[in-house]
């Protein structure tokens, strides 16, 4: 199993490239199940949860190619599998992406259920409440949703709960759906409005993408389109905490600062001087950070995937904060880890409690979860002496060469195996 080593304690200096959002990539891979024709994304990220996606989308029939470097022509003219197996699903829950678009385009589809991960529940009960008002027949039978659908009829949809890929698993199947879907309380995250770009680009008639309102009038058929993925928000904000927790000075490039409002005023109010242009970020940190409290809420409040990262921020940080995680039950996972750093954290229901000491310790710690593994090198870049992180099968799910990036802008990593 591959680690990784960090000697802590150096600033972060230097310039790097944001690589493609890998949850805008992967919805946008599975739309090309709605036309027979090619669809070519660039600005794709070389991410484990990519390369699961791609895999899936073989075998489900589509034909995958790779003209350069982070670009991938997908064609899927003839399906031959309805299934998204148990095997895949497990690893990636964002395969259920799959449901919406193979289900509208073969009036079919056959997914396993995601079942539990590490950072809670996460059900899927509202992307098959949706389907079902869309007119779907939906059988659970042996861990596996079945669904079928001669044809697809608009609806109105009003979620329950907002939900990031259930909006966007609707939103794909309501294009080719006869008749006009309105999604009521639908996510807002950047992510779901360059889905709706793509798909436009493909023939889709969708309007409020970006608001809670959604409205998409189906049509018979999308056609092919060349679409460039959007620039990965949560490792640019990853980065920019780092920079604020070691000290020094980072530019970013390919990225833009609009994606990031939340995170961006926390870093300001934790001392770091931003400065940002139409694609790039600059940061600059030359005290020590000051504590901040934070609440994650659905975009555009604070998003989820950057709590972890704040939490590693505030351990070193001057004074007390409360971080509390309202989307997902069981977040903190990172908690642990962080406290054998020497952390002064406590846990009290959905929130912690971390007071801010001078400095954190090098020790062996274990990534639980994608952000989770992320704060702890954070917590490596800034702790004293030598930190090792075991698991990191998690973190190659979701940062592009995260030790090269890093080593770029001046720290000390490594990866063994
Ligand atoms: C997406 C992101 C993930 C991010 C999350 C929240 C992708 C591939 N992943 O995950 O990185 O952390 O949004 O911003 O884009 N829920 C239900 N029923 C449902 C669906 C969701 O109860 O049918 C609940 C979940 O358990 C969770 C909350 O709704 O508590 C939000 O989940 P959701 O927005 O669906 O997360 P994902 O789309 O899985």
């Amino acid at each position: 199993m591959q680690k990784l080593i960090i000697q802590g304690g150096r600033p972060l200096n230097g310039e790097i490239t944001i690589s493609g959002a890998k949850n805008a990539a992967l919805p946008i891979l599975c739309a090309s199940l709605l036309t027979h024709e090619s669809l070519k994304i660039s600005n794709v990220p070389a991410l484990h949860d990519i390369s699961t996606m791609l895999s899936l989308l073989k075998q489900i029939g589509t034909g995958v190619a790779t003209s350069q470097s982070s670009e991938v022509i997908l064609t899927a003219a003839h399906l031959t599998s309805l299934t998204a197996p148990y095997e895949m699903v497990k690893t990636m829950r964002a395969a259920i992406l799959v449901l919406g678009p193979l289900l509208a385009r073969t009036g079919e589809a056959n997914i396993s259920l995601p079942g539990g991960c590490a950072i809670g529940l996460r059900p899927v009960d509202q992307h098959i409440k949706g389907l079902q008002a869309m007119g779907a027949e939906i059988n659970i039978k042996h861990g596996y949703i079945h669904a079928v659908a001669k044809t697809l009829h608009g609806a109105r949809i009003v979620f329950d709960i907002v939900t990031v890929t259930g909006t966007e698993n609707l939103m794909m199947a309501a294009t080719l759906a006869a008749g006009t879907t309105i999604l009521e309380n639908a996510a807002r995250e950047p992510e779901i409005v360059d889905l709706a770009h793509c798909l436009i680009a493909m023939g889709a008639k969708i309007y409020g993408a970006g608001t809670d309102v959604i409205t998409i009038e189906g049509v018979q058929s999308l056609h092919g389109a060349e679409f460039r993925v959007m620039p990965d928000r949560i490792e640019t904000g990853t980065f920019l905490v780092a920079c604020t927790a070691t000290g020094g000075d980072i530019h970013l490039k390919d990225t833009n600062a609009h994606l990031l409002d939340a995170v961006l005023d926390k870093l300001t109010e934790a001392g770091a001087r931003i400065d940002a242009g139409q694609n790039w970020i600059h940061l600059h940190m030359y005290a020590k950070p000051k504590s901040v409290n934070l609440r994650t809420a659905p975009y555009p409040a604070f998003p989820t995937d950057m709590q972890a990262q704040f939490m590693s921020l505030n351990c070193i940080a001057d004074g007390t904060a409360i971080i509390t995680e309202t989307i997902f039950e069981n977040r903190l996972m990172h908690v642990q880890e962080l406290k054998r750093m020497n952390a002064n954290i406590e846990v009290e229901g959905n929130a912690a409690i971390i007071c801010g000491i001078p400095q954190l310790d090098g020790t062996h710690v274990m990534a639980t979860d994608l952000r989770a593994s992320a704060s702890l090198v954070i917590a490596g870049l800034i702790a004293q002496g030598e930190t090792v992180i075991d698991r990191i099968y998690h973190l190659d799910r979701g940062y592009e060469n995260i030790e090269g990036k890093l080593s770029a802008l001046g720290a000390h990593i490594k990866r063994i195996k």
